[in-house]
């Protein structure tokens, strides 16, 4: 942890929260009002299902996972697609391929043997837009938008989301994320507003009313308000992670944007990846999928909520005994819906079971269901099917390029402007560099036709502008010359260079930066700077445009820009840019900077989070702030800092005497697995039968600080996470996974070390290795993260660490498994070739 997170958690009151802090959770007035004939209807339908159907209606599995004729047989409540997840698994798949598959499924949920069929509802992530389907119109990003400090832009853009959504058939949007994330460390602080609470709860009714507008309007999807609760206070900003925060913060800061949603009737809500540990109270609640406390008693019971609560992708498999397909706890504990979706069958199954034999009051099943008819019959899906109404099938539904235009300008925050670089004028001959400039990608951001926004290319989007397109339109294609190193050209053609960078997309876990790393821009993109290096060489005004999903530390760029535009991830609108950077033909600015900043901007690459602020590294601009052409002002030379690291956290321990959270050690025979106790007693045997492998506890370094692994036949050990764990940022500190091993019988077979071993467990072979060293005595190992990358090991998902598959006698001792920093580049560590 750096110096700069030290700060107590006294400090914690964010500045805008003016009203007196509750004590307690609020009860909120939903504008959705109780009606007694619609309670009678649930009812009826209710007392004529059976347990299957029940079941069937709480399950919610992945388009990829079912065919509409399962969603029939086994009376299916809902489907979602993931991010990077199209009808028939075709990217360009269009708006009528969508309609056909939601009629599809819609028409099989209705042709279904229950005395009422009951429809189907399908639910996407339109986070930016409908942010899935080729060629639909993509917002700038949650954090852009809050920058804009306009809620009134969210509910027309909420409207227009919804009309995009109706049109390809689907009726529920998994939006908007409400967390008020406070460290940007954290990968999806793009998906948040604001750090500013109070400007997440306006932002989330407005956003709400936006979407489902009365509920029954053609046009409205149901919304979702995500992730409940505190996804954005996880220590360290770890996606997934473990907020270490009071219940008053908790309330007054993380439940903020609920009290938005809710007051606007919000009728769905997701539990988050995240755990709660109350520092003042001194309790863990653990996984939210599994916390009675916040999601019945706070959420329903408290706040009010009467809609449906939704899981999160396989979510339930983190709550401690649960797996993909099995949670009794978390149905006990409030969840109505479970998105699940592949295991289904599985889940279905252990479900029913659970009910049968008491586990599950029958009466819990009730209220779930009750809540999922509530909301569909709100919505009116007894009533029509996907393709009836206006937008249905209409590809210029998902275009609303106008609106994001305008988002897109609003949204732009202008941090530095001197000698009046910007505007740039009309008749300018302009240089574009830099490696954003003709980037889509780059400039979409994550939840962008793909999961992470990664794996496409600028022929992905139609109906969209790159900022160098935007750039030639602004200024005619004559005045404006593309080279994105920028080097060797002749400035004496130029009147001003821009340059346009940027982080590449990314979205949750991946997009996370440990806290060791900088987060300096710099660094992680060097090319980056020497494309503003190279701007800033020809001696003309440089203008750099930041495409960002978060602040980041700048300090070097700034000083190397005139002007210095913080554009956020915008989306498909380039031209939104250039409506503000350039000007009319009599010089003046067509359209003055709104945006101010919604989170602080660092001065130093190790910044201190939002709501534990350092006072010897305050922030370089305070949240807020942003510059206008009206009000300019100067930003003075700034300090460069050479840190290269922000602390000593370079490793991610795996095992050491015992298993490091979240990893625990298992052995695999058979197809079926074990967990390794902790007893440092015991030997397993496994299968106890006729034992394929053995695990006894040893010593390496310290006594009994190794397990002692013997091969008798085909086996694995590994380590394995409760949920992902990102190494991208030791991949690319030249990481290494590192292990001391004694060998006490040489290997007959390949030894086959792995990182999330998967289906094909495709790893590096360390017999040659291993052979090597002499029975009986300490080696270190260090197999660089590379040789796992280039075997398409996902290194920013890591769920299994570490894994050894045998196939034929051998034993070793193992322990201090760690993944490290650096350690890639020793002489020692075993080369397995470039690609
Ligand atoms: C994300 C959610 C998303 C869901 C479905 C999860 O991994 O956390 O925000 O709605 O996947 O794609
Ligand atoms: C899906 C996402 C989902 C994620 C969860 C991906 O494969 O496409 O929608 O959120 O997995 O880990």
């Amino acid at each position: 942890m750096g110096l700069a997170m030290t700060a107590s958690s006294d400090a914690a009151q964010p500045a805008s929260t003016t009203a007196a802090p509750l004590a307690d959770w609020p009860r909120i007035e939903s504008p959705v009002k109780t009606d007694a004939v619609l309670e009678a209807r649930i009812a009826r339908i209710l007392s004529d299902m059976t347990l299957a159907e029940k079941i069937g209606q709480m399950t919610q599995p992945e388009i990829k996972a079912i065919t509409p004729d399962e969603v029939r047989r086994y009376h299916i409540g809902s489907v979602l697609n993931g991010g990077g997840s199209w009808p028939s698994m075709n990217k360009h798949a269009t708006v009528t391929d969508w309609l056909r598959l939601a009629d599809a499924y819609h028409d099989a949920s209705m042709r279904s043997d229950a005395k009422t069929p009951i429809p189907v509802i399908w639910g996407t992530d339109a986070v930016h837009g409908h942010s899935n389907v080729f060629g639909a119109t993509l917002f700038p990003h949650n954090i852009g938008l809050g920058a804009a400090h306009e809620p009134a832009l969210v509910e027309r853009i909420g409207q227009a989301t919804a009309q995009a959504t109706r049109a390809t058939g689907i009726d529920w949007v998994f939006a908007p994320t409400l967390a008020v994330a406070q460290n940007v460390r954290w990968g999806r602080s793009y998906e948040s507003f604001s750090s500013d609470p109070a400007l997440v709860r306006a932002y989330a009714a407005d956003y709400i009313r936006g979407f489902q507008g009365d509920l029954r309007g053609d046009g409205t999807v149901v919304a979702t308000a995500k992730h409940y609760i505190g996804d954005g206070a996880t220590d360290q900003g770890h996606d997934q992670g473990n907020a270490v925060i009071p219940l008053r913060e908790m309330i007054n800061v993380h439940g903020q944007g609920y009290y938005g949603a809710l007051g606007e009737g919000v009728q769905t809500v997701m539990a988050s990846f995240n755990s709660w540990h109350d520092v003042e109270a001194g309790v863990d609640y653990g996984k939210m999928h599994g916390t009675h406390e916040l999601l019945t008693v706070a959420l329903k019971q408290k706040m009010g909520f009467d809609g449906l609560l939704v899981s999160d992708w396989n979510g339930i498999a983190q709550v401690p005994g649960c797996s993909n397909a099995s949670c009794p706890q978390s149905i006990n504990a409030g969840m109505d819906m479970v998105m699940v979706p592949e295991d289904w069958k599985a889940f279905i199954a252990n479900t029913t079971k659970q009910v049968e034999a008491g586990e599950i009051p029958m009466s819990r099943i009730d209220d779930a269901v009750t809540r999922i008819l509530r909301v569909k019959l709100r919505a009116g899906l007894f009533d029509r099917k996907p393709s009836d109404g206006r937008y249905a099938g209409k590809e210029s539904a998902v275009v609303h390029r106008e609106l994001a235009r305008e988002a897109v300008r609003k949204s732009l925050v202008l941090l530095k402007n001197e000698n009046g670089a910007l505007p740039l004028k009309p008749g300018m001959r302009v240089l574009v560099v830099g490696p954003g400039a003709d980037d889509m990608p780059r400039q979409a951001g994550g939840w962008s036709l793909t999961w992470q926004g990664t794996d496409n290319t600028n022929a992905d989007y139609r109906n969209a502008d790159t900022v160098l397109a935007a750039m030639r339109e602004a200024l005619g294609a004559d005045h404006v010359t593309f080279d994105a190193r920028g080097e060797n050209v002749d400035a004496s053609k130029f009147d001003a260079v821009v340059a346009v960078i940027g982080e590449t997309p990314y979205a949750e876990t991946n997009g996370d930066i440990i806290a060791s790393e900088t987060m300096s821009h710099s660094r992680r993109f060097p090319a980056d700077l020497a494309a503003v290096r190279a701007a800033a060489a020809t001696g003309k005004p440089v203008v750099t445009v930041l495409l960002s999903g978060r602040p980041l530390y700048t300090n070097d760029l700034l000083n190397l820009s005139n002007a210095f535009v913080a554009a956020w991830w915008p989306g498909s609108e380039g031209g939104g840019i250039t409506d503000v950077l350039v000007a009319s033909k009599d010089g003046k600015p067509r359209f003055d900077f709104q945006g101010r900043l919604p989170f602080s901007w660092p001065g130093t690459p190790c910044p201190a989070p939002e709501n534990r602020p350092d006072p010897k590294n305050p922030p370089l601009f305070a949240r807020m702030y942003g510059l206008t052409y009206a009000k300019p002002a100067p930003v003075a030379h700034l300090d460069e800092s050479t840190v290269t690291s922000c602390g000593e956290a370079t490793s991610v321990p795996v095992f050491n005497t015992a298993a490091a959270a979240p990893f625990a050690l298992q052995v695999e025979a058979n197809g079926a697995t074990q967990a390794i106790g902790a007893s440092l007693n015991d030997t397993l045997r496994f299968p106890t039968a006729k034992p394929a492998i053995e695990v006894a506890t040893s010593q390496v370094n310290t006594q009994q600080d190794a397990k002692r692994v013997t091969w008798h036949a085909p086996a694995r050990v590994f380590a394995r996470s409760a949920g992902p764990v990102n190494l991208n940022n030791i991949a690319f500190a030249d990481g290494a996974l590192q292990f001391d091993v004694i060998v006490h019988a040489a290997p007959t077979s390949p030894v086959v070390l792995a990182m999330n071993c998967g289906k094909t467990c495709d790893g590096v072979d360390i017999a040659p290795a291993l052979s090597k060293l002499a029975i009986g005595t300490k080696a270190t190992l260090k197999v660089p993260l590379k040789c796992f990358s280039q075997r398409k090991v996902d290194v920013g998902a890591v769920v299994e660490p570490f894994s050894v598959s045998v196939t034929a006698p051998f034993s070793a001792s193992f322990t201090r498994i760690a993944v490290v920093a650096g350690a890639a580049r020793a002489a020692d560590a075993i080369d397995c070739g470039t690609p």
